[in-house]
């Protein structure tokens, strides 16, 4: 039979439907793990990846026996069984009712201030006034940093972290969260590690904070972010419009290897390369701000969610950085060092043969492009089974993640000095 059979009837164009000043609803919105055991079934996956405008991938369609999660409106779910079916394809139902799993994450975006600001998800105004009363709490010692402006016009805000000790020309650490703008718990965690290293006691923060200095930009994609909180959950890219669809996926949008592979030329999906590398805003001032610190900093990081990964370059090819024995000691002591609080297991490597080829992306651009030679992605907490939690964590869980991710940074950045990278 047919591979193709019953496809035609799941790309039918069904735009979710929209009120102004409302949040897009997911009810009866399935999410479906489906895993493709040889090439042909991979290519049907792919094929839908790529050309459906009803079917949401969470995860890109690279390898065979890989399960990517799919959400399949209610009026397509049959004929998307149907398909597979035929196809021979395995699947497994994990969620029934995606809007009852995110109401869950709506009602942890906090409301009004709390004692605990990780208690709960903060929106993008709660971030960006704390970050100001940050510059004016620590005067001289962190001073407002800007990566660009946003298609929205809204601020790349930031914080640089440098304290006055007396110590000359510290080497950087660059520190991006949020450039996918579901994954909530990346600006969560990017902001507990700014608090840490200006109020903690611990030894080891103080000497992180006092010997380096960062540059911490909590929301890449702001826009993205706001979208999340007012109208669409799963949203995931920018918000230029292109066509009827919108945005581009800003971590396939850097200027290497740009759409070469791991990456769409369709502007309706979640893959989306934009129309040319830096063709995003965002992308474009951020990475040129990147550029002019390129002598300064000496690690890249990225903070993303979820599935409990690290991993390092490249994600364009196969081939390996050429200090990949580097890479490997800095991953090792940092898993380890992650697992020791709460026995949280990270697993990852090198991004193309970890996860899956993904070309554009930040940290490929910071180790190809400018020279910097340490460069890290963590995919944070959780580890990948969907659990009814929508997309995100309880928020309970907040804190717990950041707590293990600073332990993991601490010995990341004291492997990074042993092995010379800062000198
Ligand atoms: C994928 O899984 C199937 C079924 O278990 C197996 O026959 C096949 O060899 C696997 N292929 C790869 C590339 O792992
Ligand atoms: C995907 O299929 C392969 C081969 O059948 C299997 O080994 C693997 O466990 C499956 N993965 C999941 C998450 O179901
Ligand atoms: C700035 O940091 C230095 C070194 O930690 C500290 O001695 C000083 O008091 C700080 N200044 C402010 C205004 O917080
Ligand atoms: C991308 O980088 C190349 C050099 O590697 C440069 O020639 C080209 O102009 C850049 N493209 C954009 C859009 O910045
Ligand atoms: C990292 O750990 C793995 C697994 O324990 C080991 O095989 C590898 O040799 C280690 N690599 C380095 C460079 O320490
Ligand atoms: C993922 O985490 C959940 C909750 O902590 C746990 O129940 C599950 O066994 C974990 N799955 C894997 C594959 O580690
Ligand atoms: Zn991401």
């Amino acid at each position: 039979m047919s591979l193709n059979i019953g496809l035609f009837l799941i790309l039918c164009l069904t735009a979710l439907a929209l009120t102004n000043g409302e949040r897009v609803r997911f009810d009866n919105y399935r999410v479906y793990e489906v895993n493709a055991s040889n090439r042909e079934k991979l290519a049907l996956l792919k094929q839908m990846e790529d050309t459906s405008d009803s079917l949401l991938f969470l995860d890109g369609v690279h390898k065979i026996n890989r399960t990517v999660k799919v959400v399949v409106p209610p009026h397509k779910v049959s004929d998307f069984l149907l398909v597979l079916d035929v196809n021979d394809i395995d699947y497994n139902l994990v969620e029934k009712d995606l809007q009852t799993a995110l109401e869950k994450d709506y009602n942890q975006i906090a409301t009004r201030a709390t004692t605990d600001q990780w208690s709960a998800y903060q929106t993008l105004d709660f971030h960006y006034s704390w970050l100001r009363s940050l510059a004016s709490s620590y005067p001289g010692n962190v001073t407002l940093i800007e990566g660009g402006k946003s298609y929205e016009k809204r601020s790349i805000l930031g914080v640089k972290i440098s304290l006055h000790n007396g110590k000359k020309q510290k080497p950087g650490i660059f520190l991006e969260a949020g450039i996918h703008a579901r994954e909530w718990i990346a600006p969560a965690t990017a902001t507990y590690v700014i608090d840490a290293l200006l109020t903690s006691t611990d030894e080891q923060v103080r000497e992180l904070a006092e010997t380096y200095e960062w540059y911490i930009i909590p929301h890449a994609n702001p826009d993205g972010y706001v979208y999340t909180h007012t109208t669409n959950r799963m949203w995931r890219k920018t918000r230029q419009p292109y066509g009827s669809c919108y945005g581009a996926d800003p971590n396939r949008n850097w200027n290497v290897s740009w759409n070469t592979v791991g990456a769409s030329s369709n502007p309706c999906s979640e893959t989306f390369a934009g129309s040319a590398a830096n063709s995003e805003i965002e992308v474009k001032s951020l990475s040129r701000y990147v550029d002019s610190l390129k002598s300064v900093v000496k690690l890249y990081i990225s903070f993303h969610s979820f599935s409990q990964y690290l991993l390092y370059p490249n994600g364009d090819t196969p081939e390996l950085p050429d200090n990949v024995k580097d890479y490997e000691q800095v991953y090792n002591v940092t898993l380890k060092a992650i697992s020791k609080r709460y026995d949280t297991v990270y697993t990852g490597g090198n991004i193309y043969d970890a996860i899956y080829p993904a070309a554009g992306s930040s940290v490929d651009y910071a180790y190809s492009k400018t020279g910097i030679r340490m460069a890290f992605c963590f995919e944070l907490r959780p580890n990948g089974s969907f659990n009814g939690n929508g997309m995100e964590l309880p928020a309970d869980q907040i804190r717990p993640t950041a707590e293990e991710i600073l332990d993991g940074l601490v010995a990341m950045v004291n492997e990074v000095k042993v092995l010379g990278y800062f000198d």
